[in-house]
């Protein structure tokens, strides 16, 4: 062991005379993983059962998801004395009752993993209910101080085990959205304010994580948080098979390594965490993330859909008979104000008109240029705000719902191309002739040109909708042009 000159004379505690930990296993004794049923929970329990641990108690709310699991982990190592828990992180009882059934049956709690969690439902804040909100905070950030009390109650009365393993360790699954904010249009500020330590530190997993390895470091406790970034496990393949628009899917072609982790490779870096090999590492958040948020520092230079921009749009854009005040030496919008102009404008159609001071130019001029009219399909053209608005709504009326994705975007200096996905459910009170009932849903397509004025509201828009599937979907056989 290196030991600085200036602190040689200091006597050493007996056991740091140790040389580096034995070779195996990494891992002995007992541990509690919460949300052990599924996904970086269950491959915990099963990298722990490999690497040595003896003792598991699995909790999770998911009863029958649980006992499948731990079926599975008992046929792969018998010798495991499994636990289950059947237990809701929301419910201190549970919570207490649990960690104290597991210590009883064991006799001490060596490694505690505090995993359960839920994903945000990605909205922005402002549509984000009172309910929404306090169950994501409630799972996954309180639910993490009511295990880690209680952890922490049961190790702080049992007997140290050395400098290497002292009286407990707790790794705290975190995320990457714990040391960056999550990328538009992926809205989660409820489950990144769970996980997010740079600002409000008591108010986060990774405040929480730091705060205590602060307080319990004198009791030889080690507390670390991981933060993963993108996990192939339900939580998040649910959702991306469900929605092929997902901005998931670009995030994960994105990040360095371009692919997911598996639940493996991050239950790896736990068994890390939790066994001696780290026992200096103490209040730290280990990001394992494919090299994910390298990017929030890369962004601004990095062209997003490269590909796209080059073979398809440019080429719009050179041909496009912009004002040239549009191309001149104007103060350019960040990347960041692009994708914020695209989200309000989107979200404008989508029905926040409130949006409308935000997004527009007082005399926003609004182009579109196939439009089914009376006598068959006609230029519209507004030339403010008030009647952009009044189109916006008489676009809406009929339609229940009524909203966009985005399926590609590009954005060079003050303009934004996006094209966008329309996902629309007919109403009752739709005025032109349709086979559709009220309730059965339509898309459409389109292409906005957005030009972007030197205060960053737009000040033109030109529309260009292939709404071939739409009018097919009324009962159009043809469109006049
Ligand atoms: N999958 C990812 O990409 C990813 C990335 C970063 C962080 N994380 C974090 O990893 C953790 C595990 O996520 P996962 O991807 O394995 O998801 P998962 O859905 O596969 O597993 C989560 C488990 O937690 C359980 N759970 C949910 N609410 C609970 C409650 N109230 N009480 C007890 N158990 C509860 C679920 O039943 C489930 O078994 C979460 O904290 C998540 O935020 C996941």
């Amino acid at each position: 062991m290196y030991v600085p000159r200036a602190h040689q004379s200091a006597p050493l505690p007996p056991d740091m005379t140790d040389a580096a930990p034995k070779a195996e296993p990494l891992l002995r004794g007992s541990a509690l993983v919460t949300g052990a049923a599924s996904g970086i929970g269950y491959a915990t329990a099963l990298a722990f059962a490999h690497h040595g641990v003896v003792h598991l108690a699995l909790a999770d709310i998911n009863l029958d998801a649980l006992n499948a699991s731990i079926r599975t982990l008992r046929e792969s190592h018998p010798h495991v004395e499994v636990l289950p828990l059947h237990l809701d992180v929301r419910k201190p009882d549970e919570v207490k009752a649990g960690i104290a059934q597991a210590v009883a049956r064991f006799g001490r709690l060596d490694v505690a993993v505090n995993n359960a969690g839920v994903g945000g439902r990605g909205m922005r804040t402002h549509q984000i209910d009172e309910d929404e909100w306090q169950r994501v905070i409630d799972i996954n950030l309180n639910g993490v101080y009511r295990c880690q009390k209680e952890e922490l109650a049961a190790m702080i009365a049992q007997e140290d085990l050395g400098h290497r393993r002292g009286r407990g360790v707790i790794v705290n699954v975190a995320s990457m959205y714990g040391v960056v904010g999550p990328k538009n249009p992926l809205y989660q500020s409820a489950y990144a304010t769970t996980k997010h330590g740079a600002v409000v530190l008591a108010m986060s997993i990774l405040g929480l994580t730091k705060a205590d390895a602060n307080a319990y470091a004198p009791d030889k406790i080690r507390i670390n948080a991981i933060c993963p970034g993108y996990v192939a496990t339900p939580l998040t393949v649910t959702h991306m098979e469900a929605q092929p628009e997902s901005p998931l899917h670009d995030h994960v072609a994105q990040t360095p390594m371009k692919r997911m982790a598996t639940p493996e490779e991050v239950a790896d870096s736990i068994v890390f965490l939790a066994s001696p090999m780290s026992s200096f590492m103490h209040g730290a958040a280990l990001v394992v993330d494919g090299g994910h948020s390298l990017m929030h520092t890369a962004a601004a230079s990095r062209p997003l859909y490269a590909y796209f921009c080059l073979a398809l749009l440019l080429p719009v854009f050179a041909s496009a008979s912009l004002p040239s005040h549009c191309r001149g030496p104007h103060k350019m919008p960040s990347r960041e104000e692009l994708t914020q102009i695209r989200d309000n404008y989107l979200a404008l159609w989508g029905g926040d008109l409130t949006l409308a001071d935000k997004v527009l130019s007082q005399d926003v001029k609004l182009n579109i240029d196939r439009h089914p009219a009376a006598s068959g399909s006609a230029p519209v053209i507004v030339n403010d705000r008030k009647a952009f608005l009044e189109f916006l709504t008489f676009a809406r009326a009929g339609w229940e719902t009524f909203h966009f994705k985005v399926i590609h975007w590009v954005a060079d200096g003050q303009n934004i191309a996006v094209r966008w996905k329309a996902e629309a459910t007919m109403g009752k009170d739709y005025a032109a002739p349709t086979t559709l009932k009220p309730g059965d849903p339509v898309t459409w397509n389109g292409t906005d040109f957005l030009v972007v004025d030197d205060e960053s509201l737009i000040k033109e828009v030109n529309i260009a909708q292939d709404m071939m599937e739409l009018f097919h979907a009324l009962g159009m056989t043809s469109v006049p042009l």
